[in-house]
């Protein structure tokens, strides 16, 4: 029987991976670069050291049947490696666009009724200077890869560009700043058999890093059809197996914009592990395991809050009043995800 899964990755959506996956009867083998990690005490195995270690990396290959990603930033030589032997969920191609914000760019539009914010390769200060001309002296310098929850990300102005004079530009796009009406995500799940979608949720980032998620997202049925059928169009274009988040942002003319795609559960998706029948985690398992994916059936309006930083403290508090997931993270950082919680509303 297979039923071995193997995870790149150990932070917390690795941990709800395995938890699913248990369930399910499948036995997990996590890869982690760091000693300490969220999914620690939730795996079968562990595999601790760096993904250039090919030998680790045989290894990891031999101790499942099928492969799966908490994070996109993953070297490519080693999905492509498991793929030569295994199967990955979601195939390689699909990371190499989602870990690259140029590719990821370019590939949304290419897509016929799919767009982006306006954005500039750039490659040098005089790029820089050009280009935040062009977006109204103002942007926000992205780093193309690695980034996440904001880190990498400059906002761009007259009164501190000359701060980039002697910056390194390589791999980083300069994006115009969007004056958008909200920020909503779509997750979409595709097994060879179906497809299935959770409902669009709202999103509340403060500095760049998600706070809140609200769900479902207080939106228009029309627009909540287009954000579902933009979803649609990139999973089908990417020929996805797997599960995605996609991030939009709503603009004040009602149009939707794509702000990123994550190929893998998504911290906006976590309402649904106390708020829906089938949680996003086990939409995961089963598209990887092949079986028929179930509707989600969202039960209750909800919120979902992350603890951030400092916030963790309270963890007493949080855990005595709501349904409070920790993330069992090694130290408190500013600005890092220590934990959640959801509230029905
Ligand atoms: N062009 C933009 N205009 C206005 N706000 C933006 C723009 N790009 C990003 N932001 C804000 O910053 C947040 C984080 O940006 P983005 O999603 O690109 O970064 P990230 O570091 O990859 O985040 P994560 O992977 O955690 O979602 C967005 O959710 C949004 O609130
Ligand atoms: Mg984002």
């Amino acid at each position: 029987m297979k039923n071995k899964l193997g995870i790149l990755g150990g932070g917390q959506l690795g941990m709800f991976i395995c938890q699913a996956a248990k369930k399910h009867n499948i036995k997990t083998t996590i890869f982690s670069n760091s000693q300490k990690f969220s999914a620690r005490g939730f795996c079968d195995n562990f595999l601790i050291g760096s993904f250039s270690d090919t030998i680790l990396v045989e290894k990891f290959i031999n101790s499942s049947d099928f492969f799966t990603i908490e994070t996109e930033n993953i070297p490519l030589q080693v999905l492509k490696l498991i793929e030569q032997k295994k199967k990955i969920f979601p195939s390689s191609n699909i990371v190499e666009i989602a870990q690259n914000r140029l590719k990821e760019k370019k590939f949304l539009n290419s897509i016929s009724g799919i767009k982006t914010a306006k954005y500039k390769e750039i490659n040098s200060f005089n790029d820089l200077e050009n280009f935040y001309k062009l977006f109204g002296k103002t942007g926000i310098l992205k780093s193309c890869e690695m980034g996440y929850d904001g880190k990498g990300q400059h906002h761009v102005s007259s009164k501190n560009i000359q701060k980039f004079k002697n910056y390194k530009f390589h791999g980083y796009i300069l994006e115009e700043v969007l004056d958008f009406k909200k920020e909503i995500s779509v997750l979409v799940c595709c097994s060879n058999k179906n497809t299935i979608f959770y409902p669009p949720v709202e999103n509340i980032h403060k500095n760049s890093i998600l706070r809140q998620t609200i769900h479902p997202a207080r939106i228009s049925d029309e627009i909540k059809n287009k954000a579902l059928m933009l979803a649609t169009k990139i999973a089908s274009k990417l020929k996805l197996q797997g599960i995605l988040a996609i991030e939009m942002f709503l603009m004040k003319n009602d149009e939707l914009l794509i702000n990123e795609l994550a190929p893998r559960p998504h911290n906006s998706g976590h309402w649904s592990l106390d708020f829906c029948k089938y949680n996003q985690f086990e939409s995961l398992i089963f598209s990887i395991f092949k079986k028929k994916l179930m509707n989600p059936e969202p039960i209750n309006k909800c919120k979902m809050i992350n603890v951030i930083g400092k916030d963790y403290e309270k963890k007493k508090i949080f855990s005595r009043k709501y349904k409070f997931y920790d993330y069992y993270k090694d130290e408190i950082k500013e600005l890092r995800k220590m934990g959640h919680y959801t509230v029905k509303s």
